[in-house]
């Protein structure tokens, strides 16, 4: 199959190409970083994975769709790519960087999906949402609210989807010791917020709550397979 992965050159989203591609997937990966794409590309090919790697800006609405009408059909789209956003309260945060989220984690992802969706016959489009985006998470609201509306994007589609053979998964990776969750604080001590947040995602993983990111890339692999497509619509976990 022929998967594109936003995101697809790091982090979590690095893990989902080298978990994708090790099953004999062709790879298309897409991000922002010229540089990073390189060397996942050189670094995957390496490995015998077969994959392309393009710049596209999920900021930019109009760019992964010129990508994916270029490539022509793909099979899986793994909407991965995604901004964590601002830190601190909603109504003290930067209102521009707050909505800037929503332009790459919810009209970026909704573009890519209805560009892929005009080209593909059959297949699936693979959400990654996180359990933020199911409870809340303060301090992070731009990020929490645009992975709800993810959620509830692809209980949408899938019905709209029904005559058709193409799946629609929302997938919470957990929290792993990489990307977001991963890099810990950059916050400056007089950063209360920020450390906040960094206390909390230390307390989660102190307590076992993270899930080992091979798990993760491994279950998103099966879902990419087709292995939960009858729950089209839903939200399938790392722990399944
Ligand atoms: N890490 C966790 O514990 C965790 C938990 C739950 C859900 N998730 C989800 O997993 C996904 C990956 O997260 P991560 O932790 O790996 O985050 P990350 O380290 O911040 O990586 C984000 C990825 O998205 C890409 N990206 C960001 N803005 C983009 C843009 N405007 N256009 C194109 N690509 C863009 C980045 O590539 P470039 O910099 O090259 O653009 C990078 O590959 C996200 O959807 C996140 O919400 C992560």
């Amino acid at each position: 199959m022929r998967v594109l992965i936003t995101g697809g050159a790091k982090e979590l989203g690095r893990a989902f190409s080298e978990a994708v591609g090790a099953r004999g997937h062709r790879l298309v990966i897409t991000g922002r970083d010229e540089r990073a794409l390189d060397q996942a590309g050189r670094e995957l090919a390496a490995r015998g994975i077969e994959v392309e790697t393009h710049v596209a800006d999920l900021g930019d609405p109009r760019a992964t769709p010129k990508l994916v009408e270029s490539l022509g059909p793909i099979d899986v789209l793994v909407n991965n790519g995604a901004l964590g956003g601002p830190v601190g309260r909603t109504w003290e945060v930067d209102e521009d960087e707050w909505w800037r989220t929503f332009e790459v984690n919810l009209r970026g992802l909704a573009a890519a999906t209805n560009a892929a969706l005009r080209t593909m016959t059959s297949g699936r489009i693979v959400n990654i949402v996180s359990n933020a985006g199911v409870h809340r998470w303060p301090l992070l609201s731009a990020y929490s609210v645009s992975k709800a509306a993810v959620i509830k994007l692809g209980e949408n589609l899938a019905i709209e989807l029904k005559p058709r053979p193409i799946a629609v998964l929302s997938y919470d990776p957990g929290m792993v010791d990489v990307g977001l969750m991963g890099r810990g604080s950059r916050a400056t001590p007089d950063d209360q917020d920020e450390q906040r947040v960094a206390q909390w995602a230390k307390s989660q993983r102190e307590q076992g709550r993270f899930t080992p990111v091979e798990q993760s890339a491994r279950v998103l692999a099966r879902i990419v397979d087709g292995e939960f497509d009858h729950r089209s619509g839903g939200l399938v976990t790392a722990a399944e």
